[in-house]
């Protein structure tokens, strides 16, 4: 009797977990299909787009953002090489609800950094970040609220800097980049960036795009301003050193058949021996 009631009991709540899942993901889809992206400045529009999902956010993009955990792990293991540094400094640019320090600190000891910093230009996201520190007792991460084009670490040079499905929402993304490339560590810094994307008329083989996809992805993206041009590789090829690169395709959820591509992304100050 007892045991049926604790089987009664696990289906109950995982039922209930399910619904609430389900719930989560409704309001997220709506804020991306339906919800209405307004304001005059750009943290207003985020502001407007992001709110009413930012309690919400992980559990779907966890599911969508697919490069990240690549990205994360591909930045740590090049982390691990200066282990014996006790300077190390991250700096995540739109870092949004710190959701890359959580998963950095299933895959690290987040103690490898002497300091973290989650950089995000909306305040809701930050909001969600801040509730995390607090939760974990992060004694080293640091939530900063302001616009990656001007932001500047306090502690500094960075050793790691990263941009996860950010750099496509940052309109400026030539001074964002150029900004980061100034703090980032000249002689160990690594540039670590996980984004969707389209490629160039005439790209890379391997992250070549036929007219079809470069035009469909590029247009969907758009109705919530975020910008998959190629703009953003081709200058960060031309100013950094490429160390790691990947090409995939992702699923979105809910959405049956359709792939987005997405790229994971490493490099280093042009230049710089990587003999690592
Ligand atoms: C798709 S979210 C990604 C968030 C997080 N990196 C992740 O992987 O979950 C894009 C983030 O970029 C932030 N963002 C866009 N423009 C920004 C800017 N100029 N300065 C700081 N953050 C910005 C947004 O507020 C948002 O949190």
């Amino acid at each position: 009797m007892s045991m049926c009631l604790c089987v009664m009991g696990f289906f109950y709540l995982a039922e209930m977990e399910l619904v609430r899942n389900l719930c989560n993901d409704v309001q997220v889809l709506k804020s991306i299909w339906f919800g209405k992206i307004t304001g005059s400045s750009h943290k207003e529009r985020l502001e407007s787009f992001y709110g009413p999902q930012a309690h919400v956010y992980d559990h779907f993009r966890a599911r969508f953002l697919h490069g990240r955990i690549g990205m994360l792990r591909a930045c740590a293991r090049e982390m691990h090489k200066l282990q014996g540094r006790k300077d190390l400094v991250w700096v995540d640019l739109g870092g949004g609800t710190g959701q890359n320090v959580e998963t950095m600190a299933s895959i690290c000891d987040l103690s490898l950094f002497k300091k973290v910093y989650v950089v995000d230009i909306c305040g809701p996201l930050c909001d969600v970040a801040r509730e995390k520190v607090a939760k974990y007792g992060w004694t080293n991460v640091e939530v900063v609220e302001a616009d990656v084009c001007d932001y500047e670490p306090e502690a500094s040079p960075a050793t790691l800097v990263t941009f996860s499905y950010s750099l496509s929402m940052i309109p400026p993304f030539l001074n964002a980049l150029d900004k980061a490339s100034r703090y980032l560590d000249p002689a160990v810094g690594i540039l670590g960036v996980s984004d969707f994307f389209t490629s160039l008329k005439h790209d890379k083989t391997e992250r070549q795009h036929g007219y079809l996809t470069r035009w469909f992805w590029r247009s969907i993206f758009d109705l919530d301003n975020i910008d998959l041009g190629p703009e953003r590789r081709q200058y960060m090829d031309y100013k950094f050193e490429t160390v790691y690169e990947e090409n995939h395709l992702g699923y979105i959820p809910y959405v049956p058949i359709l792939q987005v591509p997405y790229y994971i992304w490493l490099g280093v100050a042009n230049g710089l021996q990587y003999v690592r």
